[in-house]
């Protein structure tokens, strides 16, 4: 358990799939600046026990224990590069409360403890403003537009790149106890 103020981060087991699945076919958990989809629960356990997904996904818990909503981390790229990407989604009726902010620098701490990696970085919709704010308030800066790179309701949008690399970070910022 990766513990914060507002939030703690449990790794995904086999029995958070249901949970998973549901907000995964729920349109307004991932918003609108997602890419629509569905995903059968049998789909979701086949890839789980193969265990060959390069993305490890978290529950994101409030400190009385209710689950409100997911972050994950995966390689994009070759491995060769250590870089690693970010995504993230709250159900709405957490929103706004900055749990997401916290997730995501519960997520930096752990990724720079825990890898050989020089990069963190997060794509989002040029229009996802809530999104961009997270990213800058967990310490991401804003490298460029990507252009015409998410799939997202029938068209293909820009998307900002972010990043933070470890010369910046510099020091865990919330994992700072070691017992
Ligand atoms: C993006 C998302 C994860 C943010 O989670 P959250 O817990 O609400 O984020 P926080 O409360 O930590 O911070 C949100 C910030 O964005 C701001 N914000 C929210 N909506 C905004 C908008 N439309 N325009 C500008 N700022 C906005 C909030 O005011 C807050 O900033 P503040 O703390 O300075 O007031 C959440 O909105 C979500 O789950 N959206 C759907 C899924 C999604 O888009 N995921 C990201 C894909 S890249």
């Amino acid at each position: 358990m990766l513990e914060g103020k507002l939030v703690n981060l449990r790794v995904m087991e086999k029995e958070d799939l249901p949970l998973l699945a549901e907000w995964f076919n729920k349109p307004e958990v991932l918003g609108e600046y997602n890419t629509l989809r569905q995903v059968s629960r049998t789909e979701m356990e086949k890839d789980f026990e193969k265990g060959t997904l390069e993305i490890t996904d978290f529950i994101i818990e409030k400190k009385d224990g209710s689950e409100i909503g997911f972050i994950c981390h995966f390689t994009l790229v070759h491995p060769a590069g250590k870089h690693l990407e970010i995504g993230y989604s709250l159900i709405p009726s957490e929103r706004g409360k900055g749990y997401c902010t916290e997730a995501v620098r519960i997520m930096v701490d752990y990724l720079f403890l825990s890898r050989d990696t020089m990069r963190i970085q997060a794509c989002t919709d040029t229009r996802n403003l809530a999104s961009h704010k997270v990213l800058e308030k967990a310490g991401f800066k804003k490298e460029g537009t990507l252009r015409r790179y998410l799939f997202i309701r029938g068209e293909l949008r820009d998307a900002c790149s972010y990043s933070v690399i470890r010369e910046e970070w510099k020091e865990p910022k919330i994992l700072t106890r070691t017992a």
